[in-house]
């Protein structure tokens, strides 16, 4: 399938209509000079324009997130004029026949919820979502097949405010606090995914997770074993639980060394280890390069996403042979290409690929926009993906990052991936006008060709 992502936030704006509640995007505070998500691309109101110019690139399917709180304002009570928006979407899509993918949970999140009890922190969070995914369930499931548990859960965690978390707590409290998280939300993942069967049959379901697959800086066996060990402690530990329901060794000795492992319940393995995904959803944009750190004992990583060294463990490494974007993220194709065929050999799931895409400043001129670098950037990662399907790897299809301008999720509206150009920027909401840019009639042929030429 060729698809396009986006995400409710990032995209709809309409915060304060129709009886929607507050979210944690609504409640910390935005980097100066920076948009807050009040507006964003205007989607709400422009729903049935968005969708006609799906249809014009022609995608096949198209990921989207519902926000939960315009479905249940304060986490729990239902809204019925939020669900009556996402009818109207699904109904649109399935008139041009474009198949929804449904994201349940992606970043934003009732802050009711985190008022009353800390969010993912309590054990009571797994019955809050469980209740969301069983109206959705409930609601869309005669029209929706494709579903995400659950949006970069390594992203979740790292980013305090996406959590929840002070903005002070780091180090190992931070970590603990993470790991309990970790622990609900994958315990929170298998539910739903066992939910999801029960209740829509014949759907498919899985996590998108943000694999960076890291590559040694040499052939020193030092620099792969550090890459390994990146792997395992930045992003495979979430997968493993969800589709092994455990912890690999060398993840639990991390934990238990610097006494931050949750309390684990035989029950609760047994639930994981019973209801793995149908699919792993993969976004990816970046790669990184690592090398073994000498330091000496190992500390505890705390929050950050990037975070440059794990001393004793890995340590980044520039890579000068690799291009960068405007916002300084590697530019590996073949990164897309290991991370389909790795995961694939650990889990024999097929792979959707969730998000992929290029962010960047774009300059209109005269109404055009010519983002060739874009198109660059995505026709060498849909490459890769193509040489992995010829070599019989099952990829269920590929959705850039995003269909349309959107609000990048920490850098506002200079910072753009769209095919669909946005007229806003952080400071002037200017007319919201939509314009297609340059990739977009690339992605269009691209489709009618079904990729042949990729
Ligand atoms: C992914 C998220 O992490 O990357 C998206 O799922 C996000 O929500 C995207 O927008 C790009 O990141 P950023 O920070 O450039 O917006």
């Amino acid at each position: 399938m060729f698809g396009a992502s986006t995400s409710s936030f990032q995209v709809e704006g309409g915060t304060g209509e129709d009886d929607r509640g507050i979210s944690n995007y609504d409640c910390f505070p935005k980097k100066p000079g920076i948009t807050d998500f009040s507006v964003a691309s205007d989607h709400y109101h422009r729903m049935e324009e968005d969708v006609a110019l799906m249809a014009e690139i022609g995608l096949d399917c198209y990921r989207f997130s519902v926000s939960w709180v315009r479905i249940m304002p304060d986490g729990k009570t239902v809204n019925e004029k939020g669900l009556r928006f996402y009818d109207r979407l699904i109904d649109a899509l399935t008139a041009a026949r474009i198949t929804p993918i449904l994201t349940i949970y992606h970043f934003e999140y009732p802050q009711a919820l985190l008022n009353r009890y800390g969010g993912w922190l309590s054990r009571e969070s797994i019955d809050d979502y469980l209740a969301l995914a069983r109206l959705l369930f409930i609601r869309y499931g005669n029209r929706v097949k494709h579903w995400v548990s659950i949006n970069e859960q390594d992203h979740l965690l790292k980013i305090p405010e996406r959590m929840g978390f002070p903005a002070e707590l780091n180090g190992v409290e931070y970590e603990r606090k993470a790991q309990l998280a970790n622990y609900h939300l994958c315990l929170a993942a298998a539910l739903v995914n066992r939910l999801c069967h029960e209740l829509v049959p014949g759907a498919f379901i899985g996590p998108a997770a943000n694999p960076l697959q890291a590559i040694p800086a040499s052939s020193k066996p030092e620099d792969y074993l550090a890459a390994m060990a990146y792997n395992e402690l930045e992003c495979n530990y979430i997968l493993e639980l969800n589709c092994r329901g455990r912890y690999v060794p060398l993840y639990w000795k991390y934990l238990c060394d610097r006494g931050i492992q949750p309390d684990t319940r035989e029950e609760d393995m047994k639930i994981l280890r019973d209801n793995p995904p149908n699919f792993i959803g993969i976004n990816y944009y970046t790669s990184i390069t690592v090398e073994a750190s000498e330091a000496g004992k190992i500390q505890c990583r705390g929050r950050g996403i990037m975070l440059q060294e794990l001393p004793g463990v890995y340590r980044t490494r520039e890579n000068k042979k690799l291009p960068v974007s405007e916002w300084g993220w590697p530019i590996r194709p073949e990164g897309i290409k290991i991370a389909i065929m790795e995961l694939y050999h650990r889990y024999q799931l097929p792979i959707l690929v969730t998000e992929n895409g290029l962010g960047n400043r774009d300059r209109p001129e005269n109404g055009a926009i010519h983002d060739d670098y874009r198109i660059d950037y995505l026709r060498a990662h849909l490459h890769e993906i193509k040489e992995c399907i010829d070599l019989g790897y099952p990829v269920l299809g590929w959705c850039p990052w995003s269909f349309i301008d959107l609000v990048s999720g920490r850098e506002g509206m200079g910072k753009r991936y769209g095919f669909v150009y946005v007229n806003r920027d952080n400071n002037d909401l200017k007319d919201l006008g939509r314009y297609k840019k340059d990739s977009f009639y690339w992605y269009q042929r691209v489709i009618a060709e079904r990729g042949r030429y990729i």
